[in-house]
């Protein structure tokens, strides 16, 4: 089938739904998206989201502590737009329909987290994630302009190549015609054109083993925009969360927010000590990269495989009021977390680099936008200060909104652009090839490019990556397509992009930690 639709979005999260609930006022939206709707890193967020709301915050302040976390590599720019711009942003997930929690004096309760020198993090009890995407997702469903197609599996962008022309990466203008959709009802494959084309799919956190990422976070958009010929960077920066919660036969990690630490809870060895007092003068709360660090060095030198959070110094009643979701969790797994500690592990959480967008959200590829996870803004730097993604998301998709709105009119939908071809394809009956690979690729990746990493573990993930690379690619051009197949392939380039950029920056910075041996 071919369809032909004004704006395109890729993703139903944060990102694609804010932007399209912007440009349905002016045109058709068509959101694709290769599950259920609502499934998203965005529906697990649960310590909240980063705002300048109130004195004594400031700009300034949240501004400086951006910076900070960044390791000196943020882009200014993007810092400054992003967070001047939280406040109306926030107002209008509020007039969306997203309830953040009050006290009782009526004013929103904010909490804190790692690396904030204010309390500035909006939240709905620890699911903040799961209520901005309900109210989202409940307004674009009644949206008369917007359609929204699950389990629809974008599988590429269009550009001049699919029209015959070598596109290498020295082209001066790749442009983008839409895209090609694994439609999982019929396992058809669709034509997509869209004037505009928003990339809103998320993290890659499934490169690793362990990930507080949902399975849909597979880097589909960032392995697209790089066989487009599009500009990613910062791919080496992954940030670890510090305090997953260590139950090996779970998948993925269950996330145990900052917000708890923030309220009080301690990092602490198995036998009880605390020790983030020798890394960081800030401990438990010290940025991420330095906690996470810190936790995988307790854990090499003792030979654990876990530590511990001790929230048992938190009121009973903050716990449940604040954390039931976490409460509820653990009590499932034998632990009440007023009374045990929480046995905890780092776990690969976000990708602060992705596809290099500039103030406009705009690639370096035309009519393509990136939002979201998905994106490089150059709001992180080395390293994400906790809650400022999904205030990235909403801010860039505004911007990408407004931008699309003016751009729109003038674009024409390019005819000539041929169907999928599938003649010759044969269905791969051996689903091992490609679940083994996968496994082997997030081993590679967890073993020699995690939170600490030398030149010889990168070279000798580069030479494994690259073998299993060439398998794939020799299964991929004879096999009809599978969105299983296609996520390895995403998975292999993301790992490529990831090792490739580490490689290629020699020092350690933010949480490109490296070592000597
Ligand atoms: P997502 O919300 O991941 O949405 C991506 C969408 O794209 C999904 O709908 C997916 O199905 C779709 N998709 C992907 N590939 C394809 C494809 N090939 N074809 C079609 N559709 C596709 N950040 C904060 O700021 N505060 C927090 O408290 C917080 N907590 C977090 C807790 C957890 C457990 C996790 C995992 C992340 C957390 N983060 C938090 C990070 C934040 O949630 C994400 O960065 C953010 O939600 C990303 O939004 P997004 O719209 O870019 O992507
Ligand atoms: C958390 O709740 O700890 C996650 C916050 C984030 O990833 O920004």
């Amino acid at each position: 089938m071919r369809f032909e639709v004004d704006f395109l979005v890729l993703g139903s999260g944060i990102a694609g739904l804010s932007y399209a609930l912007k440009v349905a006022e002016y045109g058709k939206v068509c959101i694709l998206t290769k599950v259920d709707a609502s499934e998203s890193s965005t529906k697990y967020a649960q310590g909240g989201i980063a705002a300048v709301m109130y004195s004594p915050d400031s700009y300034e302040k949240h501004i400086q502590d951006t910076l900070n976390a960044g390791a000196g590599i943020c882009d200014e720019k993007a810092v400054r737009v992003t967070i001047t711009e939280s406040t109306e942003r926030i107002k209008e997930l509020i007039n969306w329909g997203t309830n953040f929690d009050k006290t009782a004096l009526g004013v929103y309760d904010l909490a804190r987290e790692g690396g904030h020198s204010e309390f500035r993090i909006l939240h709905h009890q620890d699911k903040t994630g799961f209520e901005i995407e309900r109210a989202l997702l409940e307004r674009a469903k009644q949206h008369p302009n917007i359609t929204i197609k699950e389990n629809q599996y974008t599988v590429d962008l269009i550009t001049q190549h699919h029209l015959g022309e070598i596109v290498n990466r020295h082209h001066p203008g790749v442009e983008c015609y839409g895209v090609y959709v694994l439609n999982q009802t019929d396992n058809s494959i669709d034509t997509y054109l869209a004037k505009i084309t928003l990339v809103a799919t998320g993290g890659n956190g499934n490169v690793y083993s362990t990930t507080t990422n949902p399975v849909v976070s597979t880097g589909d958009g960032q392995a697209m925009v790089h066989r487009a010929k599009g500009k990613l960077a910062n791919m080496e920066f992954v940030q670890f969360h510090p305090t997953s919660l260590y139950n090996p036969i779970e998948k993925p990690s269950f996330l145990i927010t900052e917000a708890l630490r923030g309220a009080g809870g301690i990092l602490k060895t198995i036998d009880g000590q605390p020790f983030m007092e020798k890394y960081d003068k800030r401990e438990s709360l010290a940025p991420r990269d330095i906690v996470a660090r810190a936790i995988d060095h307790e854990m090499k030198v003792r030979g654990e495989d876990h530590v511990y959070l001790d929230c048992r110094n938190i009121e009973k009643s903050v716990i449940t009021t604040h954390f039931p979701n976490i409460y509820a969790k653990c009590l499932e797994i034998g632990v009440n977390i007023t009374k045990d500690m929480i046995p905890v592990v780092p776990a690969a959480h976000y990708a602060c680099g992705g596809i290099v967008v500039d103030e406009f959200a705009r690639t370096t590829i035309k009519n393509l936008y990136a939002s979201g996870e998905c994106s490089c803004t150059g709001l992180h730097g080395g390293n994400r200060l906790a809650s400022n993604s999904l205030l990235e998301a909403i801010v860039f998709s505004h911007r990408a909104a407004i931008n699309s709105i003016e751009k729109y009119k003038d674009i024409e939908f390019n005819s000539q652009v041929p169907n999928w071809d599938s003649e010759g394809m044969v269905f791969n009956e051996e689903m091992v090839l490609i679940s083994q690979s996968v496994k082997e690729v997030q081993q590679i990746m967890s073993n020699y490019v995690g939170i600490v990493r030398s030149e010889l573990r990168l070279q000798r993930a580069l030479e494994r990556v690259g073998l299993i690379f060439r398998e794939t690619e020799e299964l991929y051009n004879r096999s009809v397509l599978t969105p299983e197949l296609c996520e390895l392939r995403n998975l292999i380039a993301n790992c490529y992009l990831i090792i490739k950029m580490a490689r290629a920056r020699k020092e350690s910075v933010g949480l490109h930690y490296l070592v000597k041996y």
